[in-house]
């Protein structure tokens, strides 16, 4: 069992990558809290995924709630050894018609929730000496998209800010490593039409869109032993289109 003992907290789990990286991570293992703003999906996937998941409701854009909220978990489950700042949005817009609003929410919760759930995980972590943080960036962070300006302006923070942490974080003991996916099938690529999709795969060396549980391989290693010498990184995981 690659992550036998291990805690895992993963963000945004309630569908989508995060599900699949915490279904992984239970079969490999470990006990998993499925944190979402879902209440409904979060607890259902929870409950789909047996006895070693938990749901604990968590907006990471509110501070507050997150610090009390990892607080708990903390108390119910003695620690947090990896943690997956996964969840995120988009409100995609040209930026001719993008209002301030539009920008702020999602930066406010790509990029400051981000930051928010590592700061309340991270105490733990160096008290514990150990940890391992995966961020879920985008391969739009690294190349910019149309419409896109907000999420690719988030999405690059979140790279930025895993390279300040994991050399803030690498003498205790606490890696911290960004993923990069191209298009995954999920709700969120779903929204794409059809002509929009077949332009994208055309992109895409290996002619086709990831699952969400090839991300959840590359989580899976990230969060093991087996990648202790891997810090400050950004993997893309996208068939090919960044190279
Ligand atoms: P999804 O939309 O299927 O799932 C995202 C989850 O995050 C949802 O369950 C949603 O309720 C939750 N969430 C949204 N706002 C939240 C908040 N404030 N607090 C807590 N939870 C919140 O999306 P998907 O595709 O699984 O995306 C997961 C991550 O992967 C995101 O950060 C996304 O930007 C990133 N990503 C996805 C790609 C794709 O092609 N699907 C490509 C590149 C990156």
């Amino acid at each position: 069992m690659i992550l036998g003992k291990k805690v895992a907290l993963i963000t945004g789990a309630a569908r989508g990558i995060g599900a699949a990286i915490a279904e992984r991570f239970i079969q490999e293992g470990a006990q998993v809290v499925i944190s979402d703003v879902d209440a409904d999906a979060g607890t259902e996937t929870a409950e789909r995924l047996g006895d070693s998941s938990r749901f604990y409701q968590m907006n990471i854009a509110e501070e507050e709630e997150v610090n009390t909220t990892v607080e708990r978990i903390i108390a119910d489950l003695k620690k947090i050894d990896v943690l997956v700042n996964n969840a995120g949005i988009t409100n995609d817009k040209l930026l001719l018609r993008m209002t301030s609003e539009d920008w702020e929410r999602v930066i406010k919760i790509n990029l400051t929730g981000t930051f928010l759930v590592t700061k309340a995980v991270m105490k733990h972590m160096i008290k514990q000496r150990y940890g391992r943080i995966i961020n879920m960036a985008s391969i739009i962070g690294l190349i910019g998209n149309f419409g896109q300006a907000n999420y690719a302006a988030s999405k690059a923070g979140v790279i930025a800010f895993t390279k300040s942490c994991a050399k803030e974080l690498a003498s205790r003991n606490i890696t911290v490593n960004a993923i990069a996916p191209g298009f995954i099938e999920t709700s969120m690529t779903q929204a794409l039409s059809e002509d929009i999709k077949q332009n994208y795969k055309k992109l895409i060396p290996l002619g086709r869109f990831g699952q969400p549980e090839d991300v959840a391989l590359l989580a899976l290693y990230l969060a093991s032993d087996q990648s202790s010498y891997v810090t400050g990184q950004v993997i893309c995981i996208d068939g090919g289109m960044v190279m």
